[in-house]
């Protein structure tokens, strides 16, 4: 079985753990109405792997597509490869989707300089329409994330057909 090239396995398990790192870290900042500070504080870190995302994904992206010899063909001519090659579009535009609209809103609320100058963040950011798009295309990622994960084991364990081995290190 053909397998991923190492530099895209780095880069899948790099995305992964910093897309967990900006679930929770958005979940925990959203809660954070009173404490302003702090709020402040753990955005930039939000914002920073936020921005880490979007320039692996790309590059990530960038590298599949410019040498296709680094990827095994993801799918078949089947109803379900169909069905994966969409997934895969769909989940694609949704990473980047949360990353341009997490950019949106940070321009909409003038992050730069409530940081720089330290000026005081809104309490609620909820009436920003970034923030509710951005609300919205997180809850869709982890639907997305979710599926993957599913798809991931199904394949591993009733398929057996080794296909996560693929997205790991060892012999290529
Ligand atoms: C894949 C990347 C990202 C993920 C998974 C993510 C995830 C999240 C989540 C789950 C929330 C909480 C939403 C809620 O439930 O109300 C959030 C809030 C937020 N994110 Fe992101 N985010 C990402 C990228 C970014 C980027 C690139 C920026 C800015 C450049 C950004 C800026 C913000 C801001 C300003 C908030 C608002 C917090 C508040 O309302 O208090 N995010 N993010």
């Amino acid at each position: 079985m053909k397998c991923y090239s190492t530099v895209l396995v780095v880069l899948h398990w790099v995305l992964v753990l910093f897309v967990m790192i900006a679930l929770f870290m958005g979940f925990d900042i959203a809660s954070l109405s009173h404490e302003l500070d702090l709020k402040v504080d753990r955005l930039v870190i939000h914002i920073i792997a936020g921005v880490l995302i979007g320039f692996a994904f790309l590059l990530r992206l960038a590298i599949k597509s410019l040498q296709p010899s680094n990827a095994p063909s993801q799918t078949n001519h089947s109803l379900a490869g169909w069905l994966a090659e969409a997934y895969y579009a769909g989940l694609y535009v949704l990473i980047l989707s949360v990353v341009t609209s997490g950019i949106a809103m940070s321009i909409e609320v003038d992050f730069l300089s409530i940081v720089a100058q330290g000026d005081t963040i809104p309490q609620e950011l909820t009436f920003f329409v970034s923030r509710q798009l951005h609300e919205l295309l997180t809850r869709l990622l982890m639907v997305a994330i979710s599926i993957h994960i599913l798809a991931a084991l199904y394949n591993q364990l009733i398929l057996k057909d080794r296909l996560v081995s693929r997205m790991w290190f060892g012999k290529r």
